[in-house]
């Protein structure tokens, strides 16, 4: 693991960032910015990509991430709230959610315990609650998976916090909204084996809240059609 590293956000801090998770595309840190418990994200270098091309798209990434943010917020649904951006070293400041947990974590330890359903059916209706609302405002997230959906403690009581809007792009295309929510189901579903039921419970909770839900669901099946001819024709 790399050292940890002496930044200054033009705060005057010089507080050492710790790495908490290195990504594919991103780092993200702890930070004590302006006194504040804060997540530092950060898109690097990529060297196999000409400079040029690289610094377009990791400043496109940084900047669809922090619009989405606030337009989500905007919306009603919960986000992290962002403190600072520094398109130079590509690094969006943000809230931490403390003691945060992924959903994909809860759901697994839910599971685990073998409880009945209630608690993880009142989850899913907040997750489609929310997609709706973002979908609604035609912002499209392009990376749906339950460990892009944090939860303050007590899970049970926590709003779903998205993160991770780097793929993100606005469409107000029904399509774009259905392949939105496939990569979800198939995220969902594999990693959390017998939730047929509880993802059904995401996608009514969908269908009652967004207003455009039967085109956007009516191209659900279509691309899950077309997701199963693809596998079978190999
Ligand atoms: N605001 C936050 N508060 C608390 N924890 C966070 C926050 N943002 C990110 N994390 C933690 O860091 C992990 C990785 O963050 P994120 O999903 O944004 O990055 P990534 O998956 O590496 O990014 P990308 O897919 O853009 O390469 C999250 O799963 C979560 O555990
Ligand atoms: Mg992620």
């Amino acid at each position: 693991m790399e050292e940890p590293e002496i930044v200054g956000a033009g705060d005057n801090s010089s507080i050492a960032m710790q790495l908490i998770k290195q990504g594919a595309e991103a780092r993200v840190y702890s930070y004590t910015f302006m006194g504040k418990s804060t997540i530092v994200k950060e898109r690097f270098k990529k060297r196999y990509r000409h400079p040029v091309l690289d610094n377009k798209l990791t400043h496109r990434r940084t900047s669809q991430e922090v619009r989405s943010i606030l337009k989500c917020r905007k919306a009603g649904m919960c986000t992290p709230t962002v403190y600072f951006v520094d398109y130079e070293t590509h690094r969006i400041y943000m809230e931490n959610i403390e003691n945060a947990t992924t959903v994909r974590n809860y759901i697994a330890s839910e599971q685990q315990k073998g409880t009945d359903l209630t608690s993880l059916m009142a989850l899913a209706e907040k997750i489609g609650t929310d997609l709706a609302k973002m979908h609604d405002i035609d912002v499209i997230h392009g990376d749906l998976t339950t460990s892009n959906m944090l939860l303050r403690q007590p899970p049970g009581a926590s709003p779903v916090i998205m993160i991770d809007f780097g793929l993100s792009y606005v469409s107000s295309l029904h399509e774009d909204k259905g392949v939105d929510l496939y990569v979800l189901e198939r995220a969902f579903l594999s990693t959390h084996p017998n939730t047929e039921k509880i993802f059904d419970c995401v996608l009514s909770s969908y269908r009652k809240s967004s207003t455009k839900s039967t085109d956007v669901l009516k191209k659900l099946d279509e691309v899950r059609m077309r997701g199963r001819k693809r596998s079978m024709v190999g």
